[in-house]
């Protein structure tokens, strides 16, 4: 088969990297991928660094023997702590969510006062304050873990509690006079709303899942690999768990029907 017309691997810990699938659908609608979730390991945002490199390396292993061309890590937790050793890995071209979502950060600020929110683990690795300082290293980086938003995500809720919880998190970066506001965490583009109103509207939000999509786009022109078929692109998903609860919230994430889904295990699965 013509290198061109592989499948994309793109894989999260569960659901949430559907909106970067979503993303990737918009502008790349001429190709094929093939989704993991590995829904019976979620969440990844609470796990110790060790945990999610090797969850992950198990994810890219799975992918990779599907003959993928690029590899997409649809993951901010998993991005964040094991995007080096699987650069090191596997030798396909691998794109993370972190980099991209860093460069806009630091493209869209006006006052070099950038704010970040994620998941625990990615807050702790400070992955997204390393990648920032690194395009620019007059940055200054304010960071907040808000855990609580997955849980209330894929529960749907959007109301009062949220905004509590949200006033909570972003009180203390808003604090700090950030003008960029990164929502460093796959499920967080479905709080753009409620995130927009506590922090104020001036505030640019930075959406990691359009900055990856974008990146995306990029080095599959750069590399020559871009999709060039007429036919309908096939979208595959994997799962590690029973598929009823991701079909059910996924499908609010992809904001379109899932279909083609498989129950499979990973490799080394304990
Ligand atoms: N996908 C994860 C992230 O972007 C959130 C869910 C989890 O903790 O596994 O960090």
């Amino acid at each position: 088969m013509d290198k061109k017309e592989r499948s994309i691997g793109i894989f999260d810990s569960g659901i949430g990297g559907l909106t970067v699938l979503h993303e990737i659908h918009k502008r790349l609608p001429k190709e094929h991928t093939i989704y993991l979730g590995d829904t019976a390991r979620v969440p990844y945002g609470i796990r110790s660094p060790e945990t999610v490199i090797r969850y992950a390396f198990e994810s890219a292993q799975f992918l990779t023997a599907k003959n993928i061309k690029v590899l997409v890590i649809a993951c901010n937790s998993a991005s964040a702590v094991s995007i080096d050793t699987l650069r090191k890995s596997f030798s396909l071209p691998i794109i993370g969510v972190i980099e991209p979502g860093a460069k806009a950060a630091v493209v869209a600020t006006r006052n070099r006062k950038i704010g970040v929110i994620g998941t625990e683990a990615t807050i702790r690795s400070q992955a997204y304050d390393i990648a920032i300082r690194r395009e620019d290293r007059s940055m200054e980086v304010f960071s907040h873990a808000c855990p609580l938003f997955v849980p209330l995500v894929e529960e749907g809720w959007s109301g009062t509690i949220v905004e509590l919880a949200g006033e909570a998190y972003l009180k203390d970066i808003s604090d700090k006079g950030i003008d960029t506001l990164v929502l460093g965490c796959t499920h967080y583009p479905l709080l753009k709303h409620v995130i927009s109103r506590i922090v104020g509207q001036n505030i640019t939000l930075i959406d990691s899942a359009v900055e990856t999509a974008k990146q995306l786009r990029a080095v599959l022109h750069e590399l020559s690999l871009a999709a060039t078929n007429e036919d309908k692109s096939i979208q595959e998903f994997f799962v590690t768990d029973s598929p009823a609860r991701f079909l059910e919230v996924g499908e609010r994430f992809l904001g379109s029907k899932i279909h083609n889904i498989k129950k499979t295990a990973l490799a080394m699965e304990v």
